[in-house]
C-alpha cells in the first residue's frame, strides 16, 4: 500500500457522523436521543469553554471550508473585531447549493437539520453573534418547510431564543429563503440578497468580517463546514484532525453523480483515492463501460482525464498536483461515449445565464464563451476559434468583482487543454472570410 492509500484509513470500516445511519434523525426527539445539542449543552453550561477556547478548538481540527474554497474555518471566525456590545454581529450558514455536481448540503439539511443548528450555534457563541441566518435555495421548499417546523421544536425547547439552557447566551436563528440564481451563493451577493437588495456580489475588501451584514461584522460558512462544529466539540479537535488527510481532514460529503451505477451523497474521511469512490463507494462505472473523465469538486473545478487520478486523493494537496482542486467534492464522472464539446456546450450556457451582468468580462465573456463553444459543437467553429477562447479565458479570470468569471473560464480552459483533439475533430474545414470569426452560431 502506497502513502496516498493510507490517506483515508480503513475507510471501509468507517462510521459515519454527519450523516450517521439513525432512522427518523431529523425529529428533534430523535436527535436528543443521540447526543444532540450534549454539544451545545456543554459549551454553554461548563467552565471548560469560552468563546475563545472553541474557536482555538475548531483550529485545532484543521477543519476547511468546504463551500468550495477550502478556507480554514477556525482562522475565519478569529477574524472577526473585538466585541462591542452596540455593535451587532452576523453568522450567515450559506444553504444555496447552486453549482452543478453539488449537492451535499441538501442531504444534511434534510436528514440531519439540528447538527446544522446545533453547529450554527456553537459558531455563533464563538463569535459572540446573537443572530444567525440560514440562507436555503429557494428551490429547496420542501427542506425549509421541514426545518422551520424542526426550528420552531428547539426553539420550544430552550435550544435557540432567549437564555439557551439557562446560560444567559441568547441566540436566535432565521431562516430565509434564497432568491433563486446560483450567484446568491457567492458570499457577498448572499448578504446583499439577505438584505432585500438585488443579489449583487460586492467588491472585496472590505471582506465580511469588517463590514457584511447591514455594514455589520459577519462569518459566512457552508452547512456542512457548520456541521462539524458539535462533532469537534464533543470528540475533540485532535479527533477530527485524525480523519484523512492530513493537510485536509475531516468527513466529507463525496456528491458523486453522473455515469456510475449507484450515483448519490456518501459520507467517508478526505483523502479517498478517487479510483476507489467510483469503483467501490459508487459501484463502478455504469454498464461496464470505461471512465473518460471526471470533475471532482462541482463544475468549476478543473476536469481530470481517466489517465490523470492513478493514485489521487480527494484532498486539496493531491488534487492541486494533480491539476485541479477538491472545491465542494462534488464529482462528476463521464463515460467513454460523453461528448466533452457538447458536455461542455451546456456548462457555458448555465455560467452565461447565472452572470449578475456587473461586471465586463464576465457578463460579455460567458456569452462569447457560449456562443463559441455552440459553434465548435454544431461542426462550425474554426482551429483559431481555440485560441479565441484561450484569450476569452484570460480575460476573465481574476479581473472581476467575484469568482464567478474563474468558475466560467476554467471549464473551458481545462477542457480545451486536456481534450484538444476532440475539438479539433469538430471544427469545420471550411475556410471562414476574415472578420466573420466572431459571429454568434
Ligand atoms: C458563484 C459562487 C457561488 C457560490 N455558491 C456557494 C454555495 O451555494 N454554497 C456555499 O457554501 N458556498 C458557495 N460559494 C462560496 C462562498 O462564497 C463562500 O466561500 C462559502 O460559503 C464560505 O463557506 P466555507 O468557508 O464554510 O467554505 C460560492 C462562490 C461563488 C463564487
Ligand atoms: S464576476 Fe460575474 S457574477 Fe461576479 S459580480 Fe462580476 S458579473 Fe457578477
Amino acid at each position: 500500500m502506497d502513502d496516498k492509500k493510507t490517506k483515508a484509513g480503513d475507510w471501509r470500516s468507517y462510521q459515519r457522523v454527519l450523516l450517521p445511519p439513525v432512522k427518523d434523525l431529523h425529529k428533534l426527539d430523535v436527535y436528543e436521543k443521540h447526543e444532540g445539542y450534549k454539544a451545545l449543552r456543554e459549551v454553554l453550561t461548563t467552565d471548560k469553554w469560552n468563546p475563545t477556547s472553541v474557536t482555538n478548538e475548531v483550529k485545532k481540527s484543521g477543519l476547511k471550508g468546504r463551500g468550495g474554497a477550502g478556507f480554514p474555518t477556525g482562522l475565519k471566525w478569529s477574524f472577526m473585531p473585538p466585541v462591542d456590545p452596540n455593535i451587532p454581529r452576523f453568522l450567515c450558514c450559506n444553504g444555496d447549493e447552486s453549482e452543478p455536481g453539488t449537492f451535499k448540503d441538501r442531504q444534511l439539511m434534510e436528514y440531519n437539520p439540528h447538527l446544522v443548528f446545533e453547529g450554527m450555534l456553537i459558531a455563533s457563541y464563538a463569535m459572540s453573534i446573537k443572530t444567525g441566518y440560514l440562507y436555503i435555495r429557494g428551490e429547496f421548499a420542501d427542506w425549509i418547510t421541514l426545518m422551520e417546523e424542526e426550528l420552531e421544536k428547539a426553539y420550544a425547547k430552550g435550544y435557540v431564543g432567549k437564555n439557551i439552557m439557562g446560560s444567559g447566551y441568547s441566540c436566535d436563528i432565521v431562516i430565509h429563503k434564497g432568491a433563486g440564481a446560483y450567484i446568491c451563493g457567492e458570499e457577498s451577493s448572499l448578504m446583499s440578497s439577505l438584505e432585500g437588495q438585488r443579489a449583487y456580489p460586492r467588491v472585496k475588501p472590505p471582506f465580511p468580517a469588517q463590514k457584511g451584514i447591514w455594514g455589520y461584522p459577519t462569518t459566512i460558512n457552508n452547512v456542512e463546514t457548520l456541521a462539524c462544529a458539535p462533532l469537534i466539540i464533543n470528540k475533540g479537535g485532535e479527533w477530527f484532525s485524525k480523519i484523512g488527510a492530513p493537510s485536509h481532514p475531516g468527513p466529507v460529503l463525496y456528491g458523486i453523480s453522473g455515469h456510475v451505477n449507484r450515483p448519490g451523497v456518501f459520507e467517508y474521511p478526505t483523502g479517498m483515492l478517487i479510483t476507489d469512490l467510483i469503483n467501490e463507494v459508487a459501484g463502478g462505472m455504469r454498464g461496464g463501460k470505461k471512465l473518460k473523465a471526471l470533475i471532482p469538486g462541482g463544475s468549476s473545478t478543473p476536469i481530470l482525464r481517466a489517465d490523470m487520478i492513478e493514485g489521487v486523493t480527494m484532498d486539496a494537496d493531491s488534487l492541486r498536483e494533480a491539476g485541479s482542486m477538491m472545491g465542494t467534492s462534488g464529482m462528476l464522472i463521464m463515460d467513454e461515449d460523453v461528448d466533452i464539446v457538447s458536455w461542455l456546450r451546456r456548462i457555458t450556457h448555465f455560467y452565461h445565464h447565472e452572470s449578475c451582468g456587473q461586471c465586463t468580462p464576465c457578463r460579455e465573456g460567458t456569452g462569447w464563451l457560449e456562443n463559441i463553444v455552440t459553434r465548435l459543437d454544431e461542426g462550425q467553429g474554426q482551429l483559431r476559434d481555440l485560441d479565441i477562447l484561450l484569450d476569452l479565458c484570460t480575460q476573465m479570470e481574476g479581473r472581476t468583482v467575484c469568482a464567478l468569471a474563474d468558475a466560467a473560464a476554467w471549464p473551458v480552459r481545462y477542457t480545451i487543454d486536456r481534450f484538444r483533439s476532440e475539438f479539433e475533430a469538430k471544427c469545420s474545414t471550411e475556410t471562414v472570410p476574415s472578420g466573420g470569426v466572431l459571429e454568434t452560431a
